[in-house]
């Protein structure tokens, strides 16, 4: 029987490294996909059982390298869609650049490594996959048209695999998850000072690695983390498109 193996992208900090701590807890061996090998061989060191595989999502040759060893695992019972990363500026003004980057990493990454994990999950009739989505999924806003509309993918993609999934009474499962304002290194790259954010708003990355592995173990398929966050997005899917547009738009010129 091969080892039981979780696949995690952006291992190297944040919310990955939160559930490479939290899954080789649980008695994983972990393959931990990042750019930074540095930060993945540390990391790999003070888990029982890792190994660090350097690849840059937003190209094809990295995707390539992850999909490989997604090929050439037949013990993969979790994959954690998780790297992911912001950008500032309105859609046209933004360098063209970094949005194509986005949509490689949220989106092409995405699809290609749920593909080649799910053959070989519903072949073998067990495993599961995580993609890590956002608050931002279920919403717009201006200065952020790529982030908000990416993870709206990464939330449809998730709940049409289920269908298909549950419609071949299979028992592999996804969840998107849609963590809100997490303390992570996200903002810090993105250049945006975290004390403009109000403090209720923010989650530790222990309680929303937390929230989706209870809700992966219920077999959830999205998952908000926090009771705030789940208020929130209750109130943007349950408003009227009217009112909800209203709310946008008096945001609008704070963002950009
Ligand atoms: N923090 C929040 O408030 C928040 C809220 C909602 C959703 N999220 C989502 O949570 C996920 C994790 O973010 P985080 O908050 O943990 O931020 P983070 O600490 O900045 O971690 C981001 C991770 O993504 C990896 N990554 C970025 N670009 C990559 C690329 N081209 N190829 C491979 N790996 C790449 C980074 O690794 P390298 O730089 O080493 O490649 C890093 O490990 C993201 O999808 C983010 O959108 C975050």
């Amino acid at each position: 029987m091969p080892r039981k193996l979780a696949l995690i992208t952006g291992a190297s900090s944040g919310i990955g490294e939160t559930f490479a701590r939290k899954l080789a807890a649980r008695g994983y061996a972990l393959l931990l996909v990042a750019r930074r090998e540095d930060r993945l061989q540390r990391l790999a060191s003070e888990l029982p059982d890792a190994e660090a595989l350097a690849a840059d999502l937003s190209t094809s040759s990295g995707i390539s390298k992850v999909e490989n060893a997604i090929a050439s695992s037949p013990g993969l019972e979790l994959l954690v869609n998780n790297a992911g990363f912001g950008t500032l500026g309105r859609f046209w003004q933004a360098p063209l650049a970094g949005q194509q980057q986005m949509l490689d990493v949220h989106i092409t990454a995405i699809m290609r490594l749920t593909h080649a994990a799910l053959r070989g999950m519903t072949e073998r009739g067990r495993g599961a996959v995580i993609s890590v989505s956002s608050v931002a999924g279920f919403n717009q806003s201006a200065g952020n048209v790529m982030y908000c509309s990416s993870k709206a993918w990464i939330n449809s993609f998730t709940l049409g695999l289920d269908l298909e999934l549950r419609g071949l009474n299979s028992p592999v499962r996804v969840q998107a998850l849609c963590p809100g304002f997490t303390v992570t290194e996200f903002h810090d790259t993105l250049g945006v000072n975290p004390n403009l954010i109000p403090r209720w708003l923010w989650m530790t990355a222990d309680d929303v690695v937390e929230d989706s592995l209870r809700g992966l173990d219920r077999g959830d398929v999205i998952v908000v983390p926090g009771w705030k966050y789940k208020a929130i997005v209750a109130g943007m899917r349950f408003l009227p498109m009217s009112a909800l547009r209203r709310i946008q738009k008096l945001r609008r010129d704070r963002r950009v």
